[in-house]
């Protein structure tokens, strides 16, 4: 059987990763993959304990980073690593760029830390493609103030996701081979097309 592919889906909060997250499951799903799709924090019985911790409790930013890590290790675990042996697809609304780009760029811990917890936690895995949807802070925060109750990461000003948005186009810059960044200003219909073209090169 072959490996399945792990893909994780990155973007400021606002970016309209969901229904791009969904275009793309049922693409593959009608292509006869198995695909398991998943987020983090969360994606465990645990991970989603943490998820309800990290989300609405104000803490330590190490604490907030340890927490981040603990919900991925569990994840890794008990849901990705099974999944891709069996040969299924994994889509994760977001990964470890997203602690590089939030807690690094966006509130300033040490990258060096990160890097420390990444090789412990992760041993060397990580996705084999990312997809980063690309947005100005202003029309983020517009599409979020429609669509629910912020939490405590999204009640952040436009200066925060500047910044996170920055550390995520510097990390894509790095990787060009694993980033897709797409544009996510851009109409919902004209992603989803650039993104499953995209994706027909990844069958
Ligand atoms: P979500 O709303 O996209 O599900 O993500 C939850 C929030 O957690 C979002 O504001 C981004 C933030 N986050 C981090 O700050 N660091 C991380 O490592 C992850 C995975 C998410």
């Amino acid at each position: 059987m072959s490996q399945g592919k792990f893909i994780t889906f990155e973007g400021i909060d606002g970016a309209g990763k969901t229904t791009q997250i969904e275009a793309l499951h049922a693409f593959l799903r009608d292509s006869g993959i198995e695909v398991v799709r998943t987020r983090e924090p969360g994606g465990t019985p645990l991970g989603e304990k943490i998820r309800g911790l990290l989300l609405h409790e104000d803490m330590d930013e190490t604490a907030e980073t340890l927490l981040f890590f603990a919900s991925r290790a569990q994840h890794i675990r008990d849901v990705i690593l099974p999944a891709l042996a069996r040969g299924a697809w994994v889509l994760s609304d977001r990964f470890t760029d997203a602690t590089y780009a939030y807690q690094v760029g966006g509130k300033g811990c040490s990258a060096q830390s990160v890097l420390q917890l990444e090789a412990m936690v992760q041993k060397g895995f990580g996705p084999d493609k990312t997809v980063l949807f690309d947005i100005d802070p202003e029309s983020a925060a517009k599409r979020l103030a429609l669509s629910r109750t912020a939490d405590r990461f999204e009640v952040q000003g436009t200066d925060f996701f500047s910044r996170v948005r920055k550390a995520y186009l510097e990390r894509a810059a790095r990787e060009p081979e694993r980033f897709v960044v797409l544009d996510a200003s851009a109409a919902p219909e004209v992603i989803t097309r650039e993104l499953l073209e995209k994706a027909k090169g990844w069958l």
